[in-house]
C-alpha cells in the first residue's frame, strides 16, 4: 500500500506536476479534458468525485459533451470525496443534492454505480465504516479534488491534524469552513456542524489525482500546499507523496508561487 512508502524517510520524491493556466475557464476545460480522456480510455473508470464552487464549470462541460457528442458514462463508477452529517438528502446544499444538479440527472451513470456517504445515517461511525468498505473493494483511477478556504487546506473535509494515513470517518467542520459554507444555509439553525469524507490515507490510493484550484482566496493555501512543509497542519500537502498528481490552478490561485513548475 502507498501509505507504507511515506512512513519511511523521503525515499521517495517527487514532483508534482503543475499547470497555470490563465483564467478559471481554462481549470473548467482543461479538468473536464482530463476526465473525458480518462472515460474514453477505460470507460470502467473508478472515480473520486469533488464538489464545491470550483467544479461547478468542469461538471457543465461534461454535461455539455454527453448532450452534443454522447459521451457514455454508463459504464463508470463514482465515489463522493465527502458529504455533510447530519443533513437531510434532499436538502439543496447537500452533496447528494449539488451532484444530482450539476451531473447525475444530466448524464447516464446509473444510480447503483454512483457512492455518496449518507448525511441521514443514524450513526456516522457506522455510516463511514460502510462507506470505507465499499471504497476498498475498487482501486480508484482517478481522484478530482478541490482544496478548502482560506488558510484550511482541507482535501474533503480532512481539516487541519488530519493524519496521513487516516481513513473515511465523521470529521467536525473547523471554523473556518462553517463560515463559508453558512452562505449555503439561509436558515443557520440547519448549518450542520460535522462531516463524513474520504481520509486522506483512502485519496492516496488513487492512481492519479488532479486537484483544481481557483482564485485569489486559494492563492495562500495553494502556496502553503506546494511550498510549505509537508505534513498535517495542511492537509493538502501531503499529495507531494504521491508520484501522479497534478495541481491545475488559475493565475489567480497560483500568483502567490515562487516555484512556478514545481512543487516539491
Ligand atoms: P470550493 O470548495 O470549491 O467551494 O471552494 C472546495 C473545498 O472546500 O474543498
Amino acid at each position: 500500500m502507498l501509505v507504507e512508502k511515506y512512513r519511511q524517510k523521503e525515499p521517495f520524491v517527487y514532483h508534482p506536476e503543475i499547470v497555470i493556466l490563465p483564467t478559471s475557464y481554462d481549470v473548467d476545460k482543461y479538468a473536464a479534458t482530463k476526465f473525458i480522456e480518462q472515460v474514453r480510455s477505460k470507460p470502467n473508470s473508478v472515480l473520486t468525485l469533488p464538489t464545491g464552487s470550483t467544479p461547478e464549470g468542469m461538471y457543465g462541460l461534461l454535461v455539455q459533451t454527453h448532450k452534443e457528442s454522447g459521451l457514455d458514462l454508463s459504464q463508470l463508477t463514482t465515489f463522493n470525496l465527502d458529504e455533510y452529517w447530519q443533513l437531510p438528502s434532499d436538502h439543496s446544499a447537500s452533496y447528494a443534492s449539488y451532484m444530482q444538479r450539476n451531473l447525475f440527472q444530466h448524464v447516464n451513470i446509473p444510480v447503483t454505480q454512483r457512492h455518496i456517504p449518507n448525511s441521514e445515517a443514524p450513526d456516522p461511525n457506522i455510516e463511514a465504516a460502510h462507506y470505507e468498505e465499499m471504497l476498498t473493494k475498487q482501486q480508484v483511477d482517478l481522484a478530482i479534488l478541490g482544496i478548502g478556504p482560506g488558510t484550511t487546506c482541507h482535501i474533503g473535509f480532512n481539516g487541519r491534524g488530519s493524519a496521513i494515513d487516516s481513513r473515511t470517518r465523521y470529521m467536525p467542520l473547523d471554523e473556518q469552513t462553517l463560515h463559508v459554507n453558512a452562505q449555503s444555509f439561509p436558515n443557520p439553525n440547519e448549518i450542520p456542524r460535522g462531516s463524513i469524507t474520504q481520509g486522506i490515507g483512502n485519496i492516496l490510493e488513487a492512481k492519479k489525482i488532479m486537484l483544481l484550484a481557483k482564485g485569489v482566496d486559494k492563492a495562500w493555501g495553494i502556496q502553503r500546499t506546494l511550498e510549505g512543509p509537508k505534513g498535517s497542519e495542511a492537509p493538502a500537502s501531503f499529495l507531494r507523496f504521491h508520484p501522479r498528481v497534478t495541481f491545475v490552478l488559475d493565475q489567480a490561485a497560483a500568483q502567490l508561487l515562487y516555484k512556478k513548475t514545481s512543487g516539491n
